[in-house]
């Protein structure tokens, strides 16, 4: 089997179904809502192909990605040409140094692949180097709300002549450590044939209790507030289901 990553082509069929433009809208009026600074530049964990790339600079803002995948990384920098005001980071969340402060952040899809307490620690610690003073940092999941559920997941959609088949498990490898292996498969049935790609991360979970207790006790950061569904009218309060939640944390002066 091939590795998804290294095919960001294929990755990018696979979460087509997104509306970037919608979502980037909505970062912009989480700024506009409980930004604490003047935004020049953005800064994206774990960005992946960089699907917002292209509309943050479009719209004047320095962008900054981070990834550890060369491949992906490769992809995102096509998407943007030769723009001026993109930096790339390649690098792991856990130990990295950005160019320069960011004045707002964000982490989609719950890719906050951090394997251990360690490494998760160390990722809001790199995030607190990384950020300028009154910056939010969004997380979209990154915080389990159903706890000690293993999940499958599956959508398909055709484009053109290829049907993409997508299955997201999510298992859990050790409950008191509470890490999760995360696995992502990608079928493209297409003319001639279908191939098959996947990739699969540990990933040491958090629970929202224990996430406000770690966020409230951090000397870098405050808890802003979580909404459900990309809706920032929608607070999680009572919410259920919970999906693809925004949760919001302040960079301390
Ligand atoms: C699910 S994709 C998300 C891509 C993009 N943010 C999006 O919204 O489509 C996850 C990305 O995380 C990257 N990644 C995985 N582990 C990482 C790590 N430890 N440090 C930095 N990036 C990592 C992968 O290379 C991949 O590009």
């Amino acid at each position: 089997m091939e590795d998804l990553y290294a095919h960001p082509e294929y990755y990018e069929l696979a979460f087509a179904y997104r509306d970037s433009a919608a979502e980037q809208r909505v970062l912009e009026a989480c700024i506009a809502r409980h930004g604490g600074r003047r935004v020049e530049r953005v800064l994206e964990v774990a960005c992946g192909h960089g699907p917002h790339a292209p509309l943050w600079l479009e719209r004047g803002y320095g962008y900054m990605g981070l990834d550890c995948c060369a491949a992906m990384l490769a992809r995102a920098r096509e998407r943007v040409g030769d723009a001026a005001g993109a930096a790339w980071i390649e690098g792991d969340l856990a130990d990295f140094e950005a160019p320069a402060p960011a004045d707002f952040a964000y982490v989609l899809l719950g890719s906050l692949y951090a394997p251990d307490t360690a490494a998760l620690h160390a990722h809001y610690n790199a995030m607190a180097r990384a950020l300028a003073p009154g910056a939010l940092y969004v997380l979209e999941w990154c915080v389990e709300f159903e706890p000690f559920v293993d999940m499958v997941d599956s959508w398909r959609h055709t484009y053109g002549d290829t049907v993409v088949e997508t299955v997201y498990t999510l298992t859990h490898l050790d409950r008191l450590e509470q890490t999760v292996e995360e696995r992502v498969e990608v079928t493209a049935h297409e003319a001639g044939g279908g191939r098959t790609f996947a990739t699969s991360a540990r990933k040491r979970v958090m629970y929202p209790q224990e996430f406000l207790q770690f966020i409230g006790h951090h000397p870098a950061f405050a808890f802003v507030g979580w909404w459900n569904e990309w809706d920032l009218d929608e607070p999680l309060d009572g919410a259920y289901p919970i999906n693809r939640p925004l949760i919001v944390i302040r960079r301390l002066a």
